[in-house]
């Protein structure tokens, strides 16, 4: 199989296109997080780079604190909106009519459209170059309840997540094994 070798990028995919949402429930703001990802188990932490010319940045900044809402597929437009325009002339959630309910551990509101949301404090912080890390811990979630199974285990092949790869959306596609599959024995 023949590669071609390119110089260094950001390119790895898919990712989530998170809905951050910052401020506060009386103030909120909402912008799109590609780069973003889980960093510790126990605790649980998580980042978001974000460019210090964004009008969320210093909202971040100063509240410690913001939540990471995953969209689904059929929020792709407003994923993308409010990737495009700026809170700072704008009420994002008021026009892309999102509902936004208070967070139960942070200030930041939630958006309730969003089957799954993380609500997360700020540990550090590190400029990188373009962009600033917020790196944070996860002190709750919140998620639909109708994505939980009668034992009360999540099942996310209801919730329609939403893909990010190389400059565009995607619809998660099929299931095609769970965690731990290749090794499992086979029940008699
Ligand atoms: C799919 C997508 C992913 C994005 N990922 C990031 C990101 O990881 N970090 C960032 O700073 N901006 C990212 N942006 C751009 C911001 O969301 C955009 O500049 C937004 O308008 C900033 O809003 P604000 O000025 O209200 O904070 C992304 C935009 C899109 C469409």
């Amino acid at each position: 199989m023949s590669k071609v070798s390119w110089k260094g990028s950001a390119l790895l995919a898919p990712v989530p296109p998170a809905l951050v949402s910052c401020g506060t429930l009386e103030q909120p703001n909402i912008l799109t997080v590609a780069w973003t990802g889980i960093v510790c188990t126990h605790p649980p932490m998580t980042y978001i780079s974000v460019r210090p010319e964004r009008f969320s940045y210093r909202i971040i900044a100063e509240s410690g604190e913001f939540v990471i809402n995953l969209p689904t597929a059929s929020m792709a437009k407003t994923v993308d909106f409010c990737g495009m325009k700026t809170g700072a002339k704008l009420n994002k959630a008021q026009h892309c009519h999102l509902e936004l309910l208070p967070g139960e551990q942070v200030a930041a509101p939630i958006i309730a459209s969003c089957p799954v949301s993380l609500e997360c404090r700020v540990t550090e912080q590190k400029a990188l170059g373009t962009h600033t890390m917020f790196l944070a811990e996860i002190v709750g979630v919140q998620v639909e309840e109708r994505l939980l199974d009668s034992k009360g285990k999540l099942d996310l092949r209801q919730a329609g997540l939403l893909a990010y790869a190389h400059g565009e959306y995607f619809a998660l596609g099929r299931k095609c094994g769970d965690f731990g599959y290749s090794v499992r024995r086979k029940k008699k």
